[in-house]
């Protein structure tokens, strides 16, 4: 549907980029203007205060993202895929839903959840394994103006429960189960679980998938297909303002609890739609297939509404990439002759640790351009996924991005922008990425290294963290004042091209997925015998980074048997964030590396994690140097 914005060459580029930095508000006004269904325009493309942390982007339009996603393709392609579910068993049939049935789909729910009493700016977290309801019940809150907050379905009741009560949640949308490889899991009872600790939700809406045996709560939980199946299938549209809340996603901080990152209407409709289009080559014939979970920004924006604004055909996938074989995502490729392909470097480097045959056995000529995202892709993992899935012809989208910035922000441009391993290249676009040295000075020219900050908003920029800003100014803005601070650190080679370090903060990705050693901590010191804890991450090589605690007894924990305790603290910790956090290395330990400040020297132990004792830096503020070489003599 974005009609004039696929750019063309490298000079076409550069042209665009340019333009986009010397007049965004003009960049952006065409864009929104020549692309959308709009019930009112703007009165002002940008209104900013990069102090504030305020940031409004088409300052009173009126509009719905469904409007976008769905009800403008009807007339010109109501019979085109919308989506392509492909289920966990390849036995069970794919499938596909037009953009016809999508909408139906879509209003009938949108008229069940207001039977329900969900109404505009209610909040609905949605806790649901990767099957089509999962669209259409976000879809379904967009169009009646609820806010949904996903939740990874792989997350723990308490998990659950701390986002339910951080966004005081109306209604819980959830599934009698799921399937995941050959596991079945009972996502109703965790649900049932995290909601004896939440007073807000009214109800809880239960998809049926698995048919496990579920306990329903009178008054409380009922059926969706009961009431879906009468509900009517027209639905009037509920207008929204440009910057009312469209969702909310939890994502993890390096303290505290996860922050609700809050995405508004009409940038984030803007932004993910051209930079979908852009980056992945978007043509109207194409099949995409994005294999990240909806429940985290990547599938929210790169499986749900980047894809349907722009009319595409996007597959949903709800098993995972070794079931029943390794061969799995190459399989659905074929199946459904996916056209570009996104997916982490988690599941690149796991696939490449099995035969290559996997991949051979199956024809990948489909192909066009194949994406990377989550953390940096290292060099072996670029180079096999070019040289194996790509067959060196499809170019390779190292996506840089987060979940507060909505899209993507740094990423090639396919067949426009000469790709080189392990960099995300260059800027899309409206995007003004600058690095900062430690004392607040921008690094100009190239061959440079720095803390990556953006200097200038963008519409897909998150505008606050649910119910505290101060949080969100103090997370993003004040370390380098005037600039959103991106908590990676990067380098800018020779010809201006961007390479993301990694984190700069106590964040780790953990095949990919977005963990702060804080909430893992604290989880570790809520066990009876631990006095303290600290975790770091260490290479990986399929994981990218794998956890590694210190963990300090309290004396009545020194007797207990240490193996026993450290399956403790990993269950522990899968009961509160989830199996995905868990510990890969515990070592128990006398004592931690601190400051004369009480400040835990992590870089430390993180070298010791890493087994690299040469380097500790400057040491001469440590309390407890001797706890070092303990440390380091028993490391596991
Ligand atoms: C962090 C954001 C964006 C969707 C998935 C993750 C890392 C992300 C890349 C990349 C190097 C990357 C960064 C970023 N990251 N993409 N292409 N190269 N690092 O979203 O959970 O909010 O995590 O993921 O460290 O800050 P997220």
């Amino acid at each position: 549907m974005m009609r004039n914005y696929h750019i063309q060459n490298l000079q076409d580029y550069f042209k665009e980029y340019k333009k986009s930095i010397k007049n965004p508000k003009k960049f952006w006004d065409k864009i929104a203007d020549e692309n959308f269904v709009w019930y009112q325009r703007w009165s002002k493309v940008v209104d900013y205060n990069m102090e504030e942390a305020n940031i409004k982007w088409f300052k009173n339009a009126k509009l719905n993202i469904t409007k976008n996603s769905l009800d403008r393709h009807l007339s010109v392609r109501g019979d085109k895929t919308a989506i392509i579910w492909e289920p966990n068993d390849p036995k069970e049939e794919a499938q596909h839903i037009s953009f016809n049935e999508l909408y139906e789909r879509v209003n009938k729910t949108a008229n069940v959840l207001r039977e329900m009493g969900v109404e505009k700016g209610d909040r609905v977290c949605i806790y649901l394994p990767m099957i089509p309801e999962l669209a259409v019940t976000m879809l379904a809150c967009a169009k009646l103006g609820a806010v949904h907050s996903v939740i990874f379905a792989g997350f723990s009741a308490a998990a659950v429960a701390s986002r339910v009560n951080d966004c005081g949640a109306k209604m819980v949308i959830t599934s009698d189960g799921s399937y995941r490889g050959n596991k079945v899991l009972d996502l109703k009872s965790i649900v049932d679980e995290a909601l004896e600790k939440c007073e807000t939700v009214e109800h809880v809406l239960v998809v049926k998938r698995t048919n496990n045996d579920v306990k329903m709560k009178e008054g409380r939980d009922y059926w969706m297909s009961e009431y879906y199946d009468k509900a009517s299938t027209d639905f009037v549209t509920v207008i929204m303002d440009a910057e009312d809340p469209l969702f909310i996603l939890y994502t993890s901080g390096s303290t505290g609890k996860p922050k609700g990152m809050l995405h508004t209407c009409a940038g984030y409709m803007v932004y993910t739609a051209y930079t979908f289009k852009n980056v992945f080559n978007y043509k109207e014939n194409d099949i995409y297939w994005c294999t990240a979970d909806i429940g985290w920004i990547t599938g929210h924006s790169y499986i749900l509404y980047g894809p349907l604004l722009n009319g595409a055909t996007t597959v949903i996938f709800e098993g995972v990439p070794t079931y029943p074989d390794a061969g799995r995502f190459w399989e659905v490729i074929e199946k459904h002759k996916v056209t570009q392909f996104y997916t982490a470097p988690t599941a690149i480097r796991s696939l490449a640790k099995e035969s290559v045959e996997w991949v051979q056995k199956h024809n990948l000529e489909s192909l066009k351009v194949i994406g990377s995202v989550g953390e940096p892709i290292n060099d072996e993992a670029w180079h096999w996924y070019n040289d194996n899935v790509g067959n060196k012809k499809c170019p390779i989208v190292d996506t840089w991005w987060q979940t507060e910035t909505g899209g993507i922000l740094i990423s090639p441009i396919p067949f426009v922008t000469p790709t080189k391993p392990t960099y995300a290249t260059l800027p899309l676009p409206g995007v003004q990425p600058v690095l900062m040295d430690d004392k607040r000075n921008e690094i100009s020219g190239n061959q440079v290294t720095g803390n990556l900050c953006i200097r200038f908003p963008w519409p897909g920029i998150a505008r606050t963290i649910w119910g505290d800003h101060q949080r969100y100014k103090e997370t993003y803005f004040s370390a380098f004042p005037g600039k959103y601070f991106t908590g990676d650190g990067a380098l800018r080679d020779e010809v201006g091209y961007y390479r993301i370090t990694g984190r700069v903060d106590d964040v780790i990705i953990v095949s990919g997925h977005n963990l702060g050693t804080a909430p893992i901590e604290d989880s570790i010191n809520e066990h009876p015998a631990v006095a303290e804890s600290a975790i770091v991450g260490y290479p990986h090589d399929v994981k990218g980074n794998a956890l590694y605690g210190f963990v300090i007894l309290k004396e009545s924990g020194e007797e207990r048997n240490r193996e026993n305790l450290a399956k403790e603290i990993n269950q522990l910790i899968s009961e509160q964030i989830g199996p995905i956090a868990k510990l890969d290395k515990i070592q128990f330990v006398s004592g931690l590396p601190k400051t004369r400040s009480g400040k835990i020297m992590r870089r430390i132990l993180r070298k010791i994690a890493e087994g690299d004792f040469t380097n500790f830096g400057d040491t001469s503020t440590l309390l407890n140097p001797e706890v070092v070489d303990e440390i380091k003599n028993e490391r596991i």
